[in-house]
C-alpha cells in the first residue's frame, strides 16, 4: 500500500437531513425564516423544486437564504407531477406533508428513486386517512390524496428518520396527536427541529410523541457539517501514514456518530476538541490521526446510527486489510442503490475477498495491492467510499461517474485533493 498523507482543515457541506427539514419547515411556518449554511446539492435542490411547485415561495438556495413560509395548509396543488430527483428524503418527508393537504400531489423521480419502497410511508399515511395510487409495485411515480387525517400510534419495521419524519409532518400539518415506535432510534434531526420552534414533540427511547400545534413559528438555523460526509475524511486520516486532519463544526448529534464510535472501536485515534450548542443541535471539531485499525464488528442496534457510513466501514477495512461483519443492516438493500450488493461488487473488482450476506457483509481483511474500475451505479455515497478507498491505495482504483457526488457533497473530489495533495 502506498504512502498516505493528510493535512488540513475541512469544513464539510451542510448536513443534508438538516437542510431538508429547514426548508419543509421554512415553508410550512409564518413569517420570515433564515437558514444559514444550507447544503448546496442535487438532493437539496429537489425538496426546494417540490416546495416551489406546491406553491412556497421558496428562492434559489443560497449560504444566507430567508423563506417566507405559507402556514400549515397553506400549500397549493401542483399543476405538474412532483419531480424528486434522487432523493428519497424528498418524497417521503414532503409526501407525509402532502397527505394532510386537501388535493393530490404526483411524486416522481430517477431511475434509482422510483425503485425505492414507498408501502412503507404508504401504510402508516393511509392509516391516517390519505389515499395512494402507485402505477406500480410501490415505487413512484406514486399520487398521494390528502385530506382530513386521523391520529395514529405506529410501530415502523424499520428504524428509518423518513417514516418517522412523514408522519410527524402530516401530523403536524393534519393538527392531530401521532405517535412512532421504532426498534432502535432513528436520526432526530426533525423532533429537535420542532422542539426548537416550540412544537410539544416528546422523544422516549424509541418513541415519539407530537401533540397537535396550531401554527409553526419561523425557524432560524445554522446548518451544521453533515458527519456523513465528514465521515469519508475521518476515515482518510485514521488510514494514512502521516499528517492530521481537522474537520470542523461538524454535526454531533448522537443519533450521527454511530461511524466515529465504530472507527474508535477499531483503534482510530479521533478526539473531539471543542463542542458547541447550536440550534438543539451539538458541534464540534473532530481531529483524527493516522491509526492502525483492527478487526470490528457492527451489528443491528447500532446500524442505524451509521446506515449512511456503512459502505465507507466496509472500504476502511479493505483499505487497512482489516476484518469487518456487518450485520443487521438489510436497510441497505433499499437506499440509492442496494448498497450491499454494489459494495460487495466493487471491492471484488479491485481484488478484495468479502461474502455477500442477506443482511450485510464479512471483509476479510488482506493487506494487498488494490486496482481496478469502479462502478458506483450511480449511487453517491458508494463513488465517495471508493475515492477514500482509492486515495488510500495509491490512487490506481478508477471511479466512473463520479460526478454523482453532486447529490450531497458536489465538492468532494476538490476537498479530496486539497487534503492529499
Ligand atoms: C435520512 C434518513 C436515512 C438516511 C438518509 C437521510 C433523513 O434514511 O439513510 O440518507 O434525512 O431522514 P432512512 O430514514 O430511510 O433510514
Amino acid at each position: 500500500m502506498a504512502a498516505l498523507k493528510v493535512a488540513g482543515t475541512v469544513r464539510v457541506p451542510g448536513d443534508k437531513s438538516i437542510s431538508h427539514r429547514s426548508l419543509i419547515l421554512g415553508a410550512l411556518a409564518i413569517g420570515e425564516s433564515r437558514i444559514r449554511g444550507i447544503l448546496d446539492s442535487e438532493d437539496v435542490r429537489s425538496t426546494a423544486g417540490v416546495l416551489r411547485a406546491l406553491g412556497a415561495p421558496v428562492g434559489e438556495i443560497a449560504s444566507d437564504m430567508r423563506l417566507e413560509g405559507v402556514g400549515l395548509r397553506g400549500l397549493k396543488q401542483s399543476q405538474g407531477s412532483l419531480d424528486c430527483g434522487n432523493s428519497g428524503t424528498t418524497t417521503r418527508l414532503m409526501a407525509g406533508v402532502a397527505a394532510a393537504h386537501p388535493f393530490a400531489s404526483r411524486f416522481e423521480g430517477d431511475a434509482s428513486l422510483s425503485r425505492r419502497p414507498m408501502k412503507r410511508i404508504a401504510e402508516p399515511l393511509s392509516n391516517m386517512g390519505a389515499r395512494f395510487e402507485f402505477a406500480r409495485g410501490d415505487g413512484l411515480p406514486m399520487t398521494v390524496r390528502g385530506g382530513d387525517l386521523r391520529t395514529i400510534d405506529w410501530n415502523t419495521r424499520a428504524a428509518s428518520a423518513q417514516v418517522k419524519s412523514a408522519i410527524l409532518l402530516a401530523g403536524l400539518v393534519a393538527g392531530v396527536e401521532v405517535r412512532v415506535t421504532e426498534k432502535s432510534p432513528s436520526r432526530d434531526h426533525t423532533e429537535r427541529m420542532l422542539r426548537a420552534t416550540g412544537v410539544d414533540v416528546e422523544n422516549d427511547g424509541n418513541q415519539v410523541c407530537l401533540r397537535p400545534a396550531k401554527r409553526l413559528t419561523s425557524i432560524q438555523v445554522d446548518v451544521p457539517a453533515d458527519p456523513s460526509s465528514a465521515a469519508f475524511f475521518v476515515a482518510l486520516a485514521a488510514l494514512a501514514s502521516d499528517g492530521e486532519l481537522l474537520l470542523t463544526d461538524v454535526c454531533l448529534n448522537p443519533t450521527r456518530t454511530g461511524f466515529l464510535e465504530v472507527m474508535k472501536r477499531m483503534g482510530a485515534r479521533i478526539d473531539v476538541l471543542e463542542t458547541t450548542e447550536t440550534g438543539g443541535e451539538t458541534v464540534g471539531t473532530v481531529r483524527v490521526l493516522p491509526s492502525q485499525l483492527r478487526r470490528v464488528s457492527v451489528g443491528a442496534a447500532e446500524v442505524p446510527s451509521l446506515i449512511d457510513e456503512l459502505p465507507l466501514l466496509a472500504c476502511t477495512a479493505a483499505a487497512a486489510g482489516t476484518d469487518l461483519e456487518i450485520r443487521g443492516a438489510e436497510e441497505l438493500r433499499v437506499k440509492e442503490s442496494d448498497r450491499i450488493a454494489t459494495v460487495v461488487h466493487n471491492l471484488r473488482v479491485v481484488g478484495v475477498e468479502v461474502e455477500e450476506l442477506p443482511d450485510g457483509m464479512r471483509v476479510i481483511g488482506r493487506k494487498r495491492d488494490l486496482d481496478g474500475v469502479i462502478d458506483p451505479r450511480g449511487d453517491h455515497r458508494i463513488a465517495m467510499a471508493f475515492g477514500v478507498l482509492s486515495a488510500a491505495s495509491g490512487n490506481r482504483i478508477r471511479i466512473m461517474n463520479p460526478e454523482c457526488v453532486a447529490v450531497s457533497y458536489p465538492g468532494f473530489w476538490d476537498d479530496l485533493r486539497r487534503v492529499t495533495a
